[in-house]
């Protein structure tokens, strides 16, 4: 492979298979799964890629090293020894992050002083500096992370998290992450030419990428990515990758996806998202009580991420809630309903056991998945 790397698309707690998946699926096979990440071998052609297309992806960061060091002494020579001028040119601006789990070298603080000493010492040889670097040119974030004594150093190539789409121009009290709605969207069996609804839309996440995913519309279509601007990455990559993502959209395949919610206020909010998303009449919003829903189709999907009655005062009230909601879903055996929620009485809320039920965070809260599989129809 030419001008290979090794490339780590980082993931939130519980979602790391789904974002190997998708990492496979863009035709890297050889792929290993961590606890929050996904590593894998590709070309440079694979940053632009993954950056445009991961949909579950946190970030996707380039692997410059790793090695072990217990002291001080160790993490700078181990950080020296590494090829850094093949990626930060003379004037590169290299902000260093870090974190560290159970390893002798606990102060972030100084490891993060001795990884960017390490760097420059190396930089100014390498590119015959005497003086300072300037660091007055593209951005370079180098993050050192330290578990059980293992350093392990990277650049991000993302730039803004990769839930930044680009289309969120309003938002509720408890959005969800794109990426977790992606995620939700990815779990269901639904297929785009079957009727999708969120009945708690907010500010139209799980609608929006359903859309995008329908279409087949890249997620980072409307948005930069750091990597864009560095000067080992020849710019063809990122032409190549925007041709590529503008060949694979299929603008022309409709869609009956739907997104509604109690507060008005939110279906406007959410109007104006997928408007700024390209989606303006994919979608159909509507104000709408859960409970009011009606449809004539003898398959469907819902995807829903309703409150969770956490705060003071709201606990009884969503609660009744899930119980009527229950009672209404009864009447669409065949249809197959999907509710994130931490809600720990849902089933029994609900009137009814999950098919299959799966753990994950939103933020850092701790819900489950509850899966509802439609009856197939005779
Ligand atoms: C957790 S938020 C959904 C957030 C959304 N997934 C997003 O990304 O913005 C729950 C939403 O349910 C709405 N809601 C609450 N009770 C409802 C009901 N009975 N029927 C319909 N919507 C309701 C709220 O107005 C709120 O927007």
């Amino acid at each position: 492979m030419k001008n290979n790397v090794t490339l780590i698309a980082t993931a939130a707690m519980g979602l790391e298979s789904i974002v190997a998946n998708e990492v496979r699926q863009l035709g890297y096979e050889d792929v290993t799964v961590e606890n929050g990440k996904v590593i894998f071998e590709a070309d440079h052609q694979a940053i632009a890629r993954c950056n445009l297309w991961l949909r579950t992806a946190d970030r996707v960061k380039l692997l410059v090293g790793e090695f072990e060091a217990r002291t001080y002494d160790e993490l700078f020579e181990g950080t020296k020894a590494l090829p850094w001028e093949q990626f930060i040119p003379e004037d590169g601006k290299f902000p260093v992050t870090g974190k560290s789990h159970k390893s002798k070298l606990y102060s972030v603080p100084d490891c993060q002083a001795i990884v960017k000493k390490a760097i420059v010492e190396k930089l100014k040889r390498k590119h015959g500096v005497a003086s300072w670097l300037q660091e007055s040119g593209s951005e370079y974030k180098i993050e050192v992370a330290l578990l059980k004594d293992k350093v392990t150093l990277t650049l991000d190539t993302s730039g803004a998290g990769l839930h930044k789409r680009g289309y969120r121009v309003g938002q509720g009290d408890a959005p969800l992450k794109e990426t977790l709605a992606a995620a939700l969207v990815q779990l269901t069996n639904w297929r785009v030419d079957e009727p999708f609804y969120d009945l708690f839309c907010g500010s139209g996440t799980i609608p929006i990428e359903a859309a995008l995913i329908g279409q087949n519309i890249a997620p980072g279509f409307n948005r930069a990515f750091a990597a864009e601007e560095w000067d080992f990455i020849n710019s063809t990559v990122w032409d190549k990758a925007l041709e590529e993502a503008e060949d694979l959209a299929n603008y022309d395949q409709p869609l009956a996806i739907y997104g509604s919610d109690l507060n008005p206020k939110m279906v406007e909010v959410a109007r104006a998202n997928a408007m700024e998303a390209g989606l303006a009449d994919l979608v159909d919003w509507k104000q709408m009580q859960a409970t009011d829903f009606h449809s004539k189709e003898e398959r469907g999907y819902i995807v829903s991420n309703p409150p969770y009655g956490e705060r003071l005062g709201d606990k009884e009230q969503v609660e009744a809630m899930y119980k009527d909601l229950g009672a209404t879903l009864r009447d669409y055996p065949t249809w197959s309903i999907y509710i994130l929620t931490a809600n720990e009485k849902f089933e029994e809320l609900f009137g009814q056991q999950a098919s299959k039920k799966r753990k994950l965070f939103n933020a850092f809260i701790r819900t489950d998945y509850y899966q509802y599989f439609g009856k197939k129809i005779k």
